[in-house]
């Protein structure tokens, strides 16, 4: 059994804020009865359920892995009229959503769906999904200052975990190196703030793996879907990772 609205949401109907209105407004019936209390809890697969008077069907789920271009926001709409991720998964008929995010100026792997389950498992703060980044930097930081960056560094919503930094790249005609960030959070912008702190801004952000799942492959602009063994990986990293955490906890 689940919250009427959440089902509503993933049957596409509107965000789960929006159904909620729906609900209040009595516009809802299950099972032929008008409901508008917000605690109601059905069975998608048993129960009918009218909006308007019309029936909803459970979409089925979609798990879509998407090479964000830079200069895309992430987000179902933008009222700047700047292009948005869902711009290019028009051929996709479901209503799906990013988990997590991407600055407007950050590329890469950019995971979308309609199962909020998933997207709440991977994005949960203490589940603890990997995500690797390319961090272009003018210059060559020395080794001390990734240091800093893989043993935590202050920021102003407080110290960052443990992070995994290594020199991917050192390219002297450019004057630039690319180096390899694997951070085990998901703070707003934390890759561009950790390299502010060591005075090496980004100049180009990339992701490239999130969790087992790597972009190479998939062109800037295009998707793939994932396979089952993909979506299960995921899923088993994300608990995994949260059952060592609590290990630790425990002193275990
Ligand atoms: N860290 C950032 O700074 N930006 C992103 O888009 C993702 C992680």
């Amino acid at each position: 059994m689940e919250r009427l609205q959440k089902v509503l949401a993933e049957a596409g109907v509107a965000s789960r804020r929006k159904c909620e209105e729906l609900i209040t407004a009595g516009r809802v019936q299950v099972n032929g009865e008008t409901v508008t209390a917000l605690g109601v809890k059905v069975d998608a697969k048993k129960d009918t359920i009218h909006v308007d008077g019309r029936a909803i069907r459970q979409q089925k789920k979609v798990y879509v892995l998407f090479h964000k271009p830079k200069g895309v926001i992430t987000s179902a709409s933008d009222p700047g009229g700047r292009k948005i991720v869902t711009d290019f998964l028009k051929d996709i008929s479901e209503r799906i959503y990013p988990v997590g995010r991407l600055d407007y100026d950050t590329e890469g792997l950019l995971l979308l769906t309609n199962d909020g389950e998933f997207a709440n498992l991977l994005t949960h703060p203490k589940h603890h999904v990997p995500r690797t980044y390319h961090a272009t930097v003018k210059g060559v930081p020395h080794g001390s200052l990734l240091d800093k960056l893989r043993d935590g560094i202050e920021l102003e919503d407080g110290m960052t975990a443990p992070a995994e930094v290594d020199y991917y790249d050192i390219n002297p005609e450019r004057n630039e190196t690319i180096v390899s960030i694997t951070i085990y959070e998901g703070r707003n912008r934390q890759v561009r703030r950790m390299f502010d702190a060591i005075q090496f801004p980004v100049i180009r952000l990339r992701r490239v793996m999130f969790g087992p799942l790597a972009l190479t492959g998939v062109g800037r602009g295009k998707y793939r879907h994932l396979t089952d063994q993909e979506i299960k990986e995921l899923s088993g990293q994300a608990l995994k990772s949260h059952n060592i955490q609590k290990g630790n906890k425990h002193g275990s």
